[in-house]
């Protein structure tokens, strides 16, 4: 039995964490550091890169003692980061010039709609497959080059990088000597051309972004550099780099093309594998690059959903009618349906594929008979139906049918969410038992960079599902409940004046 390991990293929204995994693809030791959320204002959202870091790293020190493996059993790091955040910093100094803009935040969409108005919004999408949202980096990037005094002189004279979490944590990792991202982050920032793939000169002067501040783009496997002596006591590879939602593709298996999973988290993010062609939506979804191998890319389709487990927490820590989220799958069941409640959390607006700034969160069929159980119910399946409405974008997007949607994240631990959704697809579910699949996927590209596994079967082949969940209703029933779903999203929409 081998006693090596692969360290991934995965620098999320709300914690950082390092999980040890052997050979087999188990997880092994896991550390975790959460950290703090700042919101200067309504819709702003920020994280401190230094806390970032120091997050991250005492949560790679929290796994190594848990696992009681030496650093070097290590053989690669695996890097695996929230997406989008934008961090900006001194090449020289490595000090970050402003907080980190989180990818929740809105403070750009102002912005976006001024471009919208100008007729940017098709070079954007044609180019990056992206849409004109803040969301994604790009408008991020431009409001630090405007609003920070001195920074587009400093960035002009190219002392001054931009990069997304994972190009941080290795600038870090590094002792400030690399500034690379991978495809996949890159193809999240809106600066990136998805087809030539570079970064692109018309796009980066409409945002007036010097490229100079732009990291070098690499494979998302491969060893692209190696850490300082000083952090582990050797060099450990760098030989894996995804954004989460792409690692979490790449961690289920889905290698080929028409193969779906969706990571159930704050937000929910289904992404489709297409190949090796990227195909363009008109459905409202993002066509984006799920990772490059050998210099061979590949592309998927995402639907990104900005609210789903976090209304959970909402009923938990506003409404307060639940003690803990666990408690809502034994509240939906007590009761048969919700009575014709349907609840739209579109608390910060919708995602994909509405992508409407304007929608608020509305509650629609509420009676004096309406109570917890019903509301914790239809809250459990506004996830459902959201997934069911990018799921159908992604459907007529790619012309491909979907018999199998890999669930995971923590919400689909739900027995009642989990058969659902089964129900609402008309699908076929199937979770994981290893449910870190965002952390196993960067381990996987930083494995198969450094020859731990020889190839992507050897990778399925430490795959298991743990639950199946097939659909239960007529289709009657199922197109009925949807077609309700769907009056109740129209009155939530525009609502913002
Ligand atoms: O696009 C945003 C996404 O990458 C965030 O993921 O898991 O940190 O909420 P997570």
């Amino acid at each position: 039995m081998s006693n090596e390991y692969i360290l991934a990293l995965d620098q999320g929204t709300t914690s950082s964490r390092a999980i040890l995994f052997d050979v087999n693809g188990q997880p092994v030791a896991v550390g975790q550091r959460e950290f703090t959320q700042y919101y200067p204002k309504p819709g702003w959202v920020e994280h401190d890169p230094e806390e970032i870091w120091f997050s991250q790293w005492s949560a790679i020190q929290d796994c190594l003692k848990n696992a009681k493996v030496d650093a070097g059993q290590i053989k690669a790091i695996g890097i695996t980061n929230q997406r989008e955040t934008t961090i900006m910093w001194d090449k020289e100094t490595g000090k970050a010039v402003h907080n980190a803009i989180v990818w929740q935040c809105r403070r750009t969409a102002e912005y976006c709609d001024r471009l919208r108005e100008q007729g940017y919004q098709e070079v954007f999408q044609q180019k990056t497959g992206l849409i004109l949202d803040a969301y994604f980096s790009g408008t991020k990037v431009a409001w630090l080059l405007d609003q920070v005094s001195g920074l587009r002189e400093r960035a002009e004279r190219g002392e001054i990088c931009f990069g997304t979490v994972d190009s941080w944590l290795i600038y870090k990792l590094t002792g400030g000597q690399t500034h690379v991202t991978d495809y996949s982050n890159a193809s999240r920032t809106m600066m990136f051309n998805i087809h030539s793939l570079q970064w692109d000169p018309e796009l980066l002067q409409i945002l007036n972004i010097p490229e100079s501040v732009c990291p070098q783009v690499v494979d998302s496997s491969a060893v692209v550099a190696h850490t300082t002596i000083d952090l582990f006591g050797r060099e450990i590879p760098i030989a894996g780099i995804a954004g989460d939602q792409q690692a979490a593709l790449f961690g289920q298996g889905c290698y080929s093309p028409g193969m779906a999973k969706n990571t159930y988290g704050t937000g929910s993010f289904l992404l489709m594998n297409t190949g090796k062609e990227p195909v363009p939506s008109k459905n409202g979804l993002v066509t984006t690059i799920a990772w490059g191998i050998d210099g061979q890319v590949e592309y998927a389709l995402e639907g990104s959903l900005f609210v789903s487990g976090a209304v959970v927490q909402w009923l938990r820590d506003e409404l307060r009618i639940i003690g803990q989220a666990a408690e809502t799958e034994a509240l939906a069941l007590s009761v048969p349906d919700t009575g014709d409640v349907y609840l739209v959390p579109a608390f910060v607006g919708l995602g994909a594929p509405y992508w409407d700034s304007y929608a608020r969160g509305t509650i629609v069929g509420i009676t004096r008979g309406t109570n917890r159980a019903h509301l914790s119910r239809a809250a459990l399946e506004s996830i459902a139906y959201q997934t069911r409405d990018v799921l159908s974008a992604m459907i007529q997007d790619s012309g491909k049918t979907v018999d199998v949607l890999r669930v995971d994240g923590g919400a689909i631990n739900n027995a009642f969410l989990a058969q659902f959704q089964a129900d609402i697809l008309g699908c076929r579910v199937e979770r994981p038992a290893v449910t870190e699949t965002t952390a196993m996927g960067a381990a996987f590209l930083a494995g198969l960079a450094v020859g731990l596994w020889p190839d992507r079967d050897a990778l399925s082949k430490t795959l298991a599902v743990e639950a199946t969940f097939s659909p239960q209703i007529s289709e009657a029933d199922r197109d009925a409940l949807y077609g309700r779903w769907q009056q109740a999203v129209e009155r939530s929409r525009d609502w913002v004046q």
